[in-house]
């Protein structure tokens, strides 16, 4: 039995780490475990130009422990008024690793979004140009598509024809969370990948639903049924290049969550490596977890993967994590996995 594991350190190709105590409360947690991190721009009001997205990083590696190690890697938020010059220019001065594509009122904080997307079609020319990556929140926002749909639907009215108008441009299908979405990734093109989270490989739509309604199993994309994420499962441990992980760990007050209207996010980034490498054996496959963890998504991005490793090791008695952190005056509630997670993070050279 493997009950030791050494693989290079892992990276989150998409993480909110929002702004304030909140920052300062989060960015601990991951920062331990990944060496780089893709950071959502979502905040109020967005980060939309490279000298808002220099600005945010400033703050957050100010946040950052010192002795932490930990790179955040920036994306711009778009707009309709998003100028393609600023982009290129935050590019080259490296300021800027993706752009961020929010269809309006998709999500937590996506009002200022893309309501068209041809409004926007000089704008991803000129990335697919740069070899500027273009990040996706898969969802069409239409109140009559029912919302476990909506992946599937922007993949058909949305995502299909921008990728045969634009095929150069370099995509990220975020959060994927249909088997019709682990189905279209695996049949794109070389420009073309997707992230998966921990939480959809670990719950379904009955987590969120049957015997009670549970707020903290609520995120956007919402949980799918059972055989999505059983597609979801099998694509992220096949080793498949083009797939990685992108945590989404998104922290909201449990104040917020608790609402007779919460709002969406599931905060994973604590015990994430836990759960994967739970998720990787029981499939079989923890040969493939450093594919997913720690070498797809730097390919995928032109990037060295880390020149550090990670070890984890798994004891016989479960790991104790927190139910909740501390944030300001408020409490974040930890992801409960719902199963008994015997590996641990333990160090990371
Ligand atoms: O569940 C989610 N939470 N999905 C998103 O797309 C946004 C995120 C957030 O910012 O809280
Ligand atoms: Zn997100």
């Amino acid at each position: 039995m493997t009950d030791r594991l050494t693989i290079k350190r892992p990276d989150d190709w998409h993480l909110h780490l929002r702004d304030g105590a909140m920052l300062a409360a989060v960015l601990p947690d991951t920062a331990r475990h990944f060496g780089r991190g893709i950071i959502m721009p979502n905040l109020v009001p967005p980060v939309v130009t490279s000298a808002e997205v220099a600005a945010y990083r400033d703050r957050i590696l100010a946040q950052l422990p010192q002795d932490m190690n930990f790179t955040p890697l920036m994306v711009a938020y778009l707009t309709e008024t998003t100028e393609p010059d600023d982009l290129a220019k935050g590019f080259a001065d490296r300021i800027i690793t993706a752009v961020k594509l929010y269809p309006a009122g998709a999500t937590t904080n996506s009002a200022s979004g893309v309501r068209d997307i041809m409004k926007v079609q000089p704008v991803l020319e000129r990335m697919a140009e740069l070899g500027l990556p273009l990040l996706v929140h898969g969802e069409v926002t239409d109140a009559e598509i029912d919302i476990f749909d909506r992946e599937a639907v922007f993949i058909d009215r949305v995502l299909d024809p921008l990728r045969q108008r634009l095929p150069e441009l370099k995509i990220v299908m975020e959060h994927i969370t249909t088997k019709t979405a682990a189905d279209y990734v695996k049949v794109g093109s070389e420009n073309l990948a997707a992230t998966i989270t921990t939480h959809h490989l670990m719950i379904n739509r009955n987590h969120i639903l049957a015997g009670g309604i549970r707020p903290h199993y609520y995120c956007l994309p919402v949980a799918k049924r059972e055989e999505h994420r059983l597609a979801l499962r099998q694509l992220a441990t096949s080793g498949f290049e083009r797939v990685f992980l992108g945590t989404d760990s998104a922290p909201h007050p449990d104040s917020a969550k608790l609402q007779p209207c919460g709002c969406a996010g599931i905060y994973t980034a604590p015990n994430t490596m836990s759960c994967l490498a739970h998720v990787f054996e029981e499939d079989g496959a923890l040969a493939h977890l450093e594919a997913f963890t720690s070498l797809n998504g730097p390919r995928f991005y032109g990037l060295p993967a880390s020149d550090q490793t990670m070890d984890l090791v798994k004891g016989d008695q479960p790991v104790a994590y927190p139910d909740a952190i501390a944030a300001g005056d408020e409490t974040v509630t930890v992801f409960d996995p719902g199963v008994d997670l015997f590996w641990r993070v333990d160090k990371v050279n």
